[in-house]
This record gives structure tokens, C-alpha cells and sequence, in this order.
């Protein structure tokens, strides 16, 4: 996709002296009492704000926190706690900003954290009037929020429309980077792995990627609506009846054009979901009426683990068990090692799948990890999202 990227600007000298807002996700997970218990997209937006500041700009940042009122804060909402981390990572302290958009004194060289975007009325409209106040704010609008790239609001969206310049950030043209290295000129055979509770959350996805993939591994409640789709029993276990005819689709649509999605040979029951439900191999077809699947066998495990290995390309997208309980996560360690160990370029997103890769230790050997959760999932349906359609309408005309 082509693009305006910031990083052209700042090489091209275009942004010395410039007002720069930077439009990042940092919205991070936190406890009860407002300690951040996760900080990644944090990490992932200071390469961006020290670019521009090195770079001679001054720097303003946004992102939103949650899904507050508009018009109505509270101290819940407040992006302290991320100004604070911000300043930690830059080695700076960062001021933050409230009641920002009629005007902002920030000067070259310093850098101010604006107060949650989703406070401001009209953000999550993308209205009109507030996304020409915002770009009336810039001189330069970088948008480097891969994870709200699906939503169209005014720091997303409208800023973009009406701003001088609106160019991509370094982690959103790494994101578009990477998906498209793995989704639209990929080294074969590329293998995906789509798990999750319900076919119904992730059909699209897995229509998408039928027409693209090599091979298609299904995982979770999905996997066990594709077993019954084979003439398999599953016991009691978690599917879609009412989707059956999607999957035979799906599967067929595979088969037609020599691909394959590959259904388990053998599984991990219980009577029970718990922790400690004593845990039993059976071949796929030998499930009873009351057992509940909770991850694939060993055989399939390392059916797969081969095929994995042998990938050119592999996106990932959910754990094939209920890896937090032990005795149910064999099947997804030994995917996510033999993720490791393959030469193939492999991205990962979603936030179960982050936890599996953070849990068998893993990040260094994933080609790509997505900052996106929604994003990552409707760039798997095949969807432009709206933050880089109009990234490339601004860029063509
Ligand atoms: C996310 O956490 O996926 C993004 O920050 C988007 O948040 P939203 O779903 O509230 O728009």
C-alpha cells in the first residue's frame, strides 16, 4: 500500500521545527489500581516519538485508554500512568495534557502526552468539526496506532483526512510490512492457524484464508465444529452445529485447489473443565458422548509440528488447547517450538496467542509479533482497514 512514511519525511529533513501529533495505541492493560500489568505497546511507540523528537520536531502523542464517556472524565481514564512509563522508556519526563484541542504549546525538541483522545466529544464519530480542530493542532499527522487501524475516529480517521501531511509511523508501516510479506507475496507452502471458541467469530477469517493458504490448522471450539464436519463424534465438546455446512465449504473449497485443512487424529478429553480433570489421549474417533476435548493429541501434534517446519510462511492466530491448564497444553507448545524452529517467516497476533508465545518463551523467534487484536483479526479477513485507506488516499492525491 502506498503511503506517506514518516520516517521518509524525517530522512528528507521535512520535519525539523515541525508540530508533529503522533496518533499511538497505548492503550495497555491495567489493574485495579491503575498499574500497568503489560507495557508492549508502549515499547512499540517510543521508536516513533524519539524519531520525530531526534528529528527536531515538537512532538505531541495521543492514544486512547479503554472506552470512556466522552465529555465525562475520570480518573480511571487518565493516561498518567502511561505518561509516566512513556517518560521511563524516553529518559525524559513527559508532561500530560488536558483539555487539549483548542490548543497545545509544546516547542521543537519536547514532547507532551495529550489526555486520552476518547474523551474528547466526537472522537469515536469521527467528527467533522473536532478532526479539523485536531488537525488545525499539526503540522504533521503520524498515525502509528496499528492496533486502532480498524477504527475510523477523529485521531485515527478524520485528523487524516484534513491535516498538511498524514504519514504512516514506523510501527504501522511494520505492520503493513509484515502482513503483506506474509499474506500477499508469501515464500510457500504458508501455513495458518486459526483457533478460538466459535467458527461464527472467525468464518470470515477462515473463508479469507481458504482462498490463500497451503494449509489451514484449526484449533479450539473451531477445530471441534470441523471434526464434526468430518463425520466425527466430539462428545460433549464446544461447537457450531449450525455451521457445518460453512465448514464443509471451507473444507472443500481447500480440497479443490490442492490444499488441505487438517483435521485431528487424536485428542486430549475430560469428563470435566478444570485444572485438574485427569486428562485422556484417544484416537479421534473413539471421543465419547461425555468426554470434552480440550486439545489436540500427540500424534497430531506433531503431524503438524512437521508440517510447520517445512513452512515458508506461517501466520498465527489462537492456542489449538486450553494451554493454561497444563495437562491440556501439549498440542500448542509443541506447535508454538516447532513455530520456533522453522525457517519460516512467522506472524503472530491476537492476545491469547501473545500469552502462548510469552509462556513458552518464544518472542525472539517469531518473525513478526502484532501490537493489533482486533486489527491483526480483520486484516485476516481480507479488510483494508480505515486508518490506511485514507493514509493512501492522502498519499495519492
Ligand atoms: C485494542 O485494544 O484492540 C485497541 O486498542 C482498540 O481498542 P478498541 O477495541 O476499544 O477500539
Amino acid at each position: 500500500m502506498n503511503v506517506i512514511r514518516f520516517t521518509d519525511l524525517c530522512a528528507a529533513g521535512k520535519v525539523a521545527g515541525q508540530r508533529v501529533f503522533i496518533r499511538a495505541d497505548l492503550n495497555v492493560p491495567q489493574d485495579a489500581s491503575g498499574r500497568i500489568t503489560e507495557d508492549t505497546r508502549i515499547r512499540a511507540s517510543v521508536p516513533c516519538i524519539r524519531l520525530a523528537l531526534e528529528a527536531g520536531a515538537a512532538v505531541m502523542v495521543t492514544s486512547h485508554l479503554g472506552r470512556p464517556t466522552e465529555g465525562a472524565f475520570k480518573p480511571e481514564d487518565s493516561l498518567a500512568p502511561v505518561a509516566a512509563r512513556l517518560g521511563e522508556l524516553l529518559g525524559r519526563e513527559v508532561p500530560l495534557v488536558s483539555n487539549w484541542v483548542d490548543g497545545v504549546q509544546v516547542a521543537p525538541g519536547q514532547v507532551v502526552l495529550l489526555e486520552n483522545c476518547r474523551l474528547n466529544t466526537g472522537e469515536k464519530k469521527n467528527d467533522e468539526a473536532l478532526s479539523r480542530k485536531l488537525a488545525a493542532l499539526t503540522d504533521i499527522y503520524v498515525n502509528d496506532a496499528f492496533g486502532t487501524a480498524h477504527r475510523a475516529e477523529a485521531t485515527t480517521y478524520g485528523i487524516a483526512q484534513y491535516a498538511k501531511v498524514a504519514s504512516a509511523g514506523p510501527l504501522l508501516a511494520a505492520e503493513i510490512d509484515a502482513i503483506t510479506k506474509a499474506l500477499a507475496h508469501p515464500q510457500r507452502p504458508l501455513v495458518a492457524i486459526v483457533a478460538g471458541s466459535k467458527v461464527s467469530t472467525k468464518l470470515t477469517i477462515l473463508k479469507s484464508l481458504s482462498e490463500k493458504v497451503d494449509q489451514l490448522v484449526v484449533g479450539g471450539g473451531i477445530a471441534n465444529t470441523f471434526m464434526l464436519a468430518s463425520g466425527l463424534s466430539i462428545g460433549k465438546s464446544l461447537a457450531e452445529p449450525d455451521l457445518l455446512d460453512q465448514a464443509r465449504a471451507v473444507i472443500e473449497s481447500m480440497r479443490a485447489r490442492g490444499a488441505a485443512v487438517p483435521i485431528p487424529v487424536d485428542v486430549v478429553v475430560a469428563k470435566t473443565f478444570a485444572a485438574d480433570a485427569p486428562a485422556t489421549i484417544k484416537d479421534a474417533a473413539d471421543v465419547a458422548d461425555d468426554d470434552l476435548i480440550l486439545d489436540i493429541g500427540p500424534k497430531t501434534a506433531e503431524l503438524l509440528a512437521a508440517q510447520l517446519r517445512e513452512a515458508g510462511t506461517i501466520v498465527w492466530n489462537g492456542p489449538v488447547g486450553v494451554f493454561e491448564f497444563d495437562a491440556f497444553a501439549n498440542g500448542t507448545k509443541t506447535l508454538a517450538h516447532a513455530i520456533a524452529e522453522s525457517k519460516a517467516f512467522s506472524i503472530a497476533g491476537g492476545g491469547d496467542t501473545l500469552a502462548a508465545i510469552a509462556k513458552y518463551g518464544i518472542e525472539d523467534k517469531i518473525g513478526y509479533i502484532s501490537t493489533g487484536g482486533g486489527a491483526f483479526l480483520e486484516i485476516l479477513e481480507g479488510k483494508t482497514l480505515p486508518a490506511f485507506e485514507i493514509l493512501a488516499t492522502r498519499a495519492a492525491g
